[in-house]
């Protein structure tokens, strides 16, 4: 009895289940996704051929070019000007029968796929992009194969089109083979790559890269830093740095190839001029070299300059005659530059005041 009254219960619930979702499909949109130039058809429910029914799009009459077969809108060579959303509602009484978002797109292409390993032995990432956008929502399955086995594929955090495999073993002579396939509403595409473990072994640049002058040395620079976070062994797996350095006036490279030190000596500079510099690592058995790492600016150690200011004519040439000359006659003409320097100064500062005086006394 109780089961009767359990399964009584269960149909009715059923019905009014069906009863609402069939109600609910009438006034929920769907969505409906047509290729960028085709004829698009739009039904408006589950209506028969002889309805007859007028549709609207966001709330207005529809203009762009279609025609009416009974329950159908037919629009003709859609663009991303057709998106919208449309209803159409039955005659004579006008209740609405449907609601389609109608969405525009094109199918999508073959992805661009790169894969790198800055975590070698670790493991290698592979990132993906489109050249083209498709203008729906595309995903993508990712599919990684290795000695005849699939291997586990890990989602990036960040990045929406990355993903992070483990190396199953290191030297590994077997190529790793990389399927990314692209899919919408409108399609697939799939593209793969074939590559062995060092060919795409490539470290993140050198980091916290410092330059710094060394005192009463005016053609040295001191540079150091820091191999790459990223780089998880460096004990078993350690980086060689190449170092490269120019004067900011001159296009020219000079270039330091180190094994595994992480400082360097720069002894040929040009006294007095800044310096840009920039190192980058490589694995020192395989794999390519980074990216440079980030510029930086130095420029080796300078004699104290003229002091500038100073509170008594007398110590400022004083000071003048023993920093920049050991021949004091070479400087006579200097002496007087300061003062002259000064006057004019105040002369620049006051001469608002002396502009505002004149007027006043006109
Ligand atoms: C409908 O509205 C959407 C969103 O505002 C707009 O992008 C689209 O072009 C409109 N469609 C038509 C046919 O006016
Ligand atoms: C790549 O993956 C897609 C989807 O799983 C599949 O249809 C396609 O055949 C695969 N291509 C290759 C070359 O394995």
């Amino acid at each position: 009895m109780a089961n009767l009254v359990t399964s009584l219960c269960c149909v009715v619930l059923a019905a009014v289940v069906v009863a609402y979702a069939q109600r609910r499909s009438q006034l929920v949109a769907r969505n409906q996704y047509e290729r960028m130039g085709s004829d698009v058809t739009m039904q408006c429910g589950s209506l028969d051929n002889d309805a007859s029914v007028s549709w609207k799009v966001n709330g207005t009459d529809v203009k762009a070019q279609h025609r009416l077969e009974g329950p159908r809108l037919i629009l003709t060579q859609v663009n991303l000007g057709h998106n919208g959303l449309y209803s159409c509602f039955q005659n004579p009484h006008g209740e609405r029968r449907d609601t389609i978002i109608l969405h525009i797109g094109i199918p999508p292409r073959e992805p661009t796929v790169t894969c790198r390993s800055n975590t070698y032995p670790k493991g290698f990432y592979c990132s993906w992009h489109q050249l083209y956008s498709t203008y729906i929502p595309t995903t993508f399955e990712v599919d990684v194969q290795h000695n005849q086995r699939s291997l586990e594929v890990q989602k990036d955090s960040v990045h929406k089109n990355r993903c992070h495999v483990r190396f199953p073993e290191v030297f590994s002579s077997f190529p790793y083979k990389v399927n990314v396939t692209a899919v919408n509403a409108l399609g697939k595409a799939s593209t793969t790559i074939t590559f062995e473990e060092s060919t795409i072994v490539k470290p993140d640049p050198p980091e916290r890269v410092t330059a710094t002058p060394i005192r009463f040395n005016p053609r040295r620079l001191e540079v150091s830093w820091h191999s790459p976070a990223t780089w998880p062994d460096i004990d078993n797996f350690p980086l060689k740095y190449f170092l490269r350095y120019r004067p900011l006036i001159r296009d020219q490279w000079q270039h330091v190839e180190l094994s595994d030190s992480t400082s360097h000596t720069i002894t040929d500079a040009y006294a007095g001029k800044e310096y840009i510099i920039q190192v980058a690592a490589k694995d020192t058995e395989i794999g390519t070299w980074s990216d440079w790492s980030v510029a930086v600016h130095a420029t080796p150690w300078i004699e104290d300059p003229l002091p500038i200011a100073s509170t008594t004519e007398d110590s400022s040439t004083l000071l003048t005659e023993t920093k920049t000359s050991p021949i004091p006659s070479s400087n006579a003409p200097q002496k007087a530059e300061p003062p002259v320097g000064r006057a004019a100064k105040l002369l620049t500062f006051f001469s608002p005041l002396l502009l505002g005086m004149l007027l006043l006394l006109m």
